[in-house]
């Protein structure tokens, strides 16, 4: 369900500023929501940009963080050591809101983080991370990679331990948020950044 923004954001930064993290919470827990997926956009190796899309995980509105899952052997994760720009996009038809996130993606294989979210993900989801060889890997002919005899159903939890040593958390700590509503009676932009104490708003030209 999408909510437009409040009448207020037309001119108050507070009122936009109190739209946006909620918006995404709730994109985060309605998978029906067009934020539930966002895409996510790194810099390859070569400096070129890419961008797909992936599941919101988690929201953590205080610490600025979005939680997404992927495969450690993914490119998304080899085009960096494990920390790397990050740029997040999402919008929302509905409510007519456009959100442009950016900070610092930093990836957890190894750790509590990694550890609780591999502990907290569905057999079905876990299922991806079995797969051999790694994502994006060039194969003679189209297939999943899958074990043949997990393909047609969900494994079961310990069918799924070797896709641990796969799993990874990309963890993004924003640091500035474009947000952009189309109105009828005159868009409005506005930017927030934060230097690590605290943010701050300004209108933007739309
Ligand atoms: C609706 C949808 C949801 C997706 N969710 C994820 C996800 O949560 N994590 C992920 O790694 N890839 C996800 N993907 C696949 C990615 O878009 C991408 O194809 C894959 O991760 C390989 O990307 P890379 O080569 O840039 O690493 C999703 C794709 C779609 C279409």
């Amino acid at each position: 369900m999408s909510h437009p923004p409040d009448t207020a954001c037309m001119d108050s930064l507070d009122a936009v500023w109190a739209d946006i993290w909620p918006r995404l919470v709730r994109g985060k827990a309605d998978r029906r929501s067009p934020l539930h997926t966002l895409s996510v956009g790194t810099i390859a190796q070569g400096g070129r940009p890419d961008q797909r899309i992936m599941v919101l995980r988690a929201v953590d509105v205080v610490a600025s963080t979005l939680r997404f899952h992927t495969d450690a052997r993914s490119s998304k994760v080899r085009s960096a050591a494990d920390e790397q720009p990050v740029s997040v996009l999402g919008y929302d038809p509905g409510a007519k809101v456009q959100l442009r996130l950016s900070g610092i993606a930093r990836v957890h294989c190894n750790d509590d983080l990694a550890d609780a979210a591999w502990a907290a993900s569905t057999l079905s989801s876990r299922r991806c991370y079995l797969a051999e060889p790694g994502p994006g890997t060039e194969i003679a002919v189209g297939d999943a990679g899958l074990p043949a005899h997990l393909v047609a159903r969900v494994p079961t939890a310990s069918e799924t331990s070797p896709a641990r040593a796969h799993f990874a958390v990309l963890v993004a700590s924003i640091d500035s948020i474009d947000w952009l509503y189309l109105a009828a009676a005159g868009h409005r932009r506005a930017r927030f950044a934060t230097d690590g104490a605290g943010w701050s708003g300004r209108w933007l030209i739309p």
